[in-house]
C-alpha cells in the first residue's frame, strides 16, 4: 500500500490505514498482512465468522490487544495519519480518540450521570476545574446525541446498572462522546439485546454517522446491510473483501463472501 503524503497527513478522508498488519497470541497467527483503508465520517461494518479475527483486528486500532503479555504485532496502523504504533505514543490520548463498546453494556455501577462524567474527569478536560452548568451540559448533550435524553433526565442520579440492556448500551456509547473521539469501536454492540432494542440501538448508531468513524461487528447480515456503508469481510484472519455494502450484499466478488452472506460458513 503506498504511503501518499495525504495518506499521512489524514486529508485524505481515511480514517483508519493499516499496512501489512499481522497479529500473534503467542506461536497462534490470528492476523495475517491486513491491508485496509477505512473511510472517515462513515460506518464500516466487519463482518465473517466465528474465530475470524473481528474483535482482534478492533483491539488492535485502540492498542488494548497489548495489555495480553504475548501479543505480538508487525506492521502498522496509521489513524487520521499517525502512526499509532510509534514509540512514544500516549496510550491515554490514543483511547480518548478511539472510544469502543462491547457485545455485554459495561456501565459502571454508579450513576447515569457519573458515568457520562466518568472519562471527563479522568481526562480532568473540563473536569474538576469545569463548573457545575458546564457539566450539565455536558451529560445533556452526550444523552441526547444517543437518544437517551428523554428517558433518563428524570433519574439521572439513579445506578447505571439498573437501566435496561437497551439502554445501558446507549449510556455506554453516550459515555464516550465527552472526550470527543473521532473513532467509535463497535464489537457486535446488540447481540446482548432483543430485536426491539437491536433496532433502537442500531437506529441511534446510524445519526452518529457523520460525525465519527464507526467500525461495527455484526454477525447479523440484515444489520450490515441497513447500517454500512462499507463492508469487510474476513476469514481466518485475512481480509477477502473491502468494498460498498451494496456491492457486497448484490454481487460480491469473492465466492467466499457469497458463500458466508448465503449462510454456508458457521
Ligand atoms: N486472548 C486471546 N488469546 C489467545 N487467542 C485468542 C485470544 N483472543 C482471540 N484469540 C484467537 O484469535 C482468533 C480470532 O479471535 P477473535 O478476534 O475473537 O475472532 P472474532 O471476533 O472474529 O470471533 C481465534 O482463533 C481466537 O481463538
Ligand atoms: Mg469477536
Amino acid at each position: 500500500m503506498s504511503q501518499t503524503a495525504s495518506s499521512i497527513t489524514g486529508q485524505d478522508g481515511i480514517a483508519v490505514e493499516t499496512r501489512s498488519l499481522n497479529l500473534w497470541y503467542g506461536d497462534f497467527q490470528a492476523l495475517f498482512d491486513i491491508d485496509l483503508k477505512v473511510r472517515q465520517g462513515i460506518i464500516t461494518s466487519l463482518i465473517g465468522p466465528s474465530g475470524c479475527g473481528k474483535s482482534t483486528f478492533l483491539r488492535s486500532i485502540n492498542r488494548i490487544n497489548e495489555r495480553l503479555g504475548y501479543v505480538r504485532i508487525t506492521g502498522g496502523i496509521h489513524l487520521l495519519g499517525h502512526d499509532i504504533y510509534a514509540e512514544g505514543v500516549n496510550l491515554s490520548q490514543l483511547r480518548k480518540q478511539v472510544g469502543m463498546v462491547f457485545q455485554r453494556p459495561n456501565p459502571l455501577p454508579i450513576s447515569i450521570r457519573d458515568n457520562v462524567l466518568f472519562a471527563v474527569e479522568i481526562h480532568d478536560e473540563g473536569g474538576k476545574k469545569a463548573g457545575r452548568a458546564n457539566k450539565e451540559e455536558i451529560v445533556e448533550a452526550a444523552l441526547r446525541r444517543v437518544l437517551l435524553w428523554d428517558s433518563v433526565k428524570d433519574r439521572l442520579n439513579t445506578k447505571a446498572t439498573t437501566l435496561s440492556l437497551e439502554e445501558q448500551q446507549k449510556l455506554c456509547i453516550a459515555r464516550l462522546l465527552p472526550v470527543k473521539p473521532s473513532i467509535l469501536l463497535m464489537d457486535e454492540p446488540c447481540s446482548a439485546l432483543d430485536p426491539k432494542g437491536t433496532e433502537a440501538v442500531e437506529e441511534m448508531i446510524w445519526e452518529l454517522r457523520g460525525d465519527y468513524t464507526i467500525l461495527i461487528v455484526t454477525h447479523n447480515m440484515a444489520q450490515a446491510r441497513r447500517a454500512s456503508e462499507e463492508c469487510i469481510f474476513m476469514l481466518m484472519g485475512k481480509v477477502v473483501e473491502h468494498t460498498a455494502t451494496a456491492d457486497m450484499f448484490v454481487n460480491p466478488k469473492d465466492r467466499r463472501t457469497a458463500d458466508y452472506i448465503e449462510g454456508r460458513y458457521g
